[in-house]
């Protein structure tokens, strides 16, 4: 699998949020597909398009003989059925979508998803063989009552409940502190270097050391082309989730750049 997490090249992904339309999102995907071509393969690119693009998106990078990973925003844990809405794994297969966020702070803060359910999705997807980049972080309250880690953890926990080590090469987690995300507060390098430390060691004794060593671990809120340097020089953190940067080919391809050249 593509996505695997091999010596932890890093890994760069747009996650677009519920923006473009048909033909933007095309336009965007051909461009971005175009221009990773360009930085070569020292770093990873993914997009997450919205769910009503994708075919479109995979149909149009597959002609064009692209290698760019498109993934979902989100995927729901049962294969089918009476869940009006929703989306399966098995679907998003169907179209060539390789993977999917779980978790990410939107669906837990403004859609309410549990850790709980954050978990079975996350276990739905990997043993399907679909790859996942788990999103964990604390809120500004969280984070000022001391708290960081001790969410991480729990997120963490209950999101690789039902994950065993055999699937792990195609998981990956990002943290994406919620008071950073669409705000332009970047966590400072030394903040998201130890937070990141912390989540490595959980991976570590969860599944071992090794495994924790091999897991990379993201970071995600206003990542933009001018903090992207810094905060992928830390030892780690092995990339981005990249929302608001990621709308514009350009902002998107300087940040994929910067991963590619700091490790
Ligand atoms: P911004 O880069 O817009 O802060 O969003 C980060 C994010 O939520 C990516 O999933």
């Amino acid at each position: 699998m593509t996505m695997s997490s091999a010596a932890r090249k890093p890994l760069v992904v747009g996650n677009w949020k519920m923006n473009t339309d048909r033909a933007s999102a095309l336009a965007l995907a051909r461009d971005v597909a175009g221009g990773s071509a360009s930085i070569g393969d020292r770093v990873v690119v993914g997009i997450c398009p919205p769910f009503v693009y994708l075919d479109a998106v995979v149909r149009d990078l597959q002609a064009a003989g692209s290698k760019l990973h498109v993934g979902a925003q989100d995927v729901y844990f049962e294969p089918e059925g009476a869940f009006t809405g929703e989306v399966s794994v098995g679907m998003l297969e169907d179209l060539g979508v390789e993977f999917s966020l779980t978790g990410h702070s939107e669906r837990r803060h403004v859609l309410g998803e549990s850790d709980e359910l954050v978990g079975k999705k996350t276990a739905a997807a990997v043993s399907a063989g679909h790859g996942v980049i788990l999103c964990i972080g604390e809120t500004l309250d969280e984070r000022r009552a001391g708290r960081t880690d001790a969410v991480n953890e729990r997120q963490l926990r209950a999101g690789l409940a039902g994950v065993g080590a055999e699937q792990l090469s195609i998981l990956s987690i990002a943290y994406e502190p919620v008071w950073a995300i669409g705000t332009g507060n970047t966590a400072t390098p030394d903040d998201a270097q130890s937070a990141h430390h912390a989540i490595r060691g959980v991976i570590a004794d969860l599944f071992g050391a090794p495994e924790a060593d091999r897991m990379r671990v993201l970071y995600g809120g206003s990542v933009k082309p001018d903090n992207a340097r810094e905060l992928f020089s830390c030892p780690d953190i092995d990339g981005g989730l990249i929302g608001g940067a990621s709308l514009k080919s350009e902002p998107f391809l300087r940040i994929a750049l910067a991963a590619a050249e700091t490790r």
